[in-house]
């Protein structure tokens, strides 16, 4: 889903009652950006201008923690990927198929509402959670993102993620109930 639709909040929910590995995209290439290598500060640049950084970079950083944790996760839940429906065929043909999407659909008006609001109140500085940067954000969801809801029709389900995180869950768990 869009930015702030509330990815990392559900994964922490599916993570504490299923207990699959979490890997978050954006958080992977931010810990890249931290640690003050050359590549973080390309990507820094990249994702201050909402944009997507390039494909390879993502799966080289996704695939890396794969391996770290592969011996002992029960399964893995990626957040924030396939961004892009290359990423998702580029996967799909170096790691493996995946199992479930899941897409939690909620309108831009309410996405620019909450990561403004996590901005203030989290204590946690990104340098895309502005007006601006945001607004770029959402261009490149709508054009890059959305088509690849299309692509997995047979594996995605869309939730509308507008009522309370925990209610939101309980559709969740419907989904990952039947795999
Ligand atoms: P990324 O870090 O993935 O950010 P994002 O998609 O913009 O999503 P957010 O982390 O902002 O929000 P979220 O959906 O996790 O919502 P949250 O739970 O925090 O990506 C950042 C950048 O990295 C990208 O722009 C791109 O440049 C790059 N990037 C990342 N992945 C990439 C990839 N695969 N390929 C290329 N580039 C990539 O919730 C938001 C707020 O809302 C919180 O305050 C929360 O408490 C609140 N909230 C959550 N759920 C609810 C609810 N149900 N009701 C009310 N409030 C709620």
């Amino acid at each position: 889903g869009g930015p702030g639709c509330g990815k990392g909040t559900q994964c922490e929910r599916i993570v504490a009652t299923y207990g699959y590995t979490h890997l978050s995209s954006g958080d992977l290439l931010r810990d890249e950006v931290k640690s003050g290598s050359e590549r973080g500060k390309a990507l820094n640049d990249i994702m201050e201008k909402g944009d997507l950084v390039p494909l390879e970079v993502v799966l080289d950083l996704i695939a890396e923690e794969m391996l770290k944790k592969v011996s002992t996760s029960k399964g893995f839940l990626i957040d924030g990927y396939p961004r892009e429906q290359a990423q998702g065929v580029q996967f799909e043909q170096q790691i493996l198929p995946c199992t479930r999407v899941l897409y939690f659909d909620v309108p831009d008006e309410v996405l620019v509402k909450r990561v403004l609001n996590r901005a203030k109140t989290s204590g946690r500085a990104r340098v895309d959670d502005n007006e601006e940067t945001i607004k770029l954000r959402l261009n490149t969801f709508h054009k890059n993102s959305e088509p690849v809801i299309d692509y997995y029709k047979d594996k995605c389900t869309q939730i509308v993620a507008l009522n309370a995180p925990d209610e939101v869950f309980a559709e969740v768990k419907k989904v990952l109930d039947a795999i």
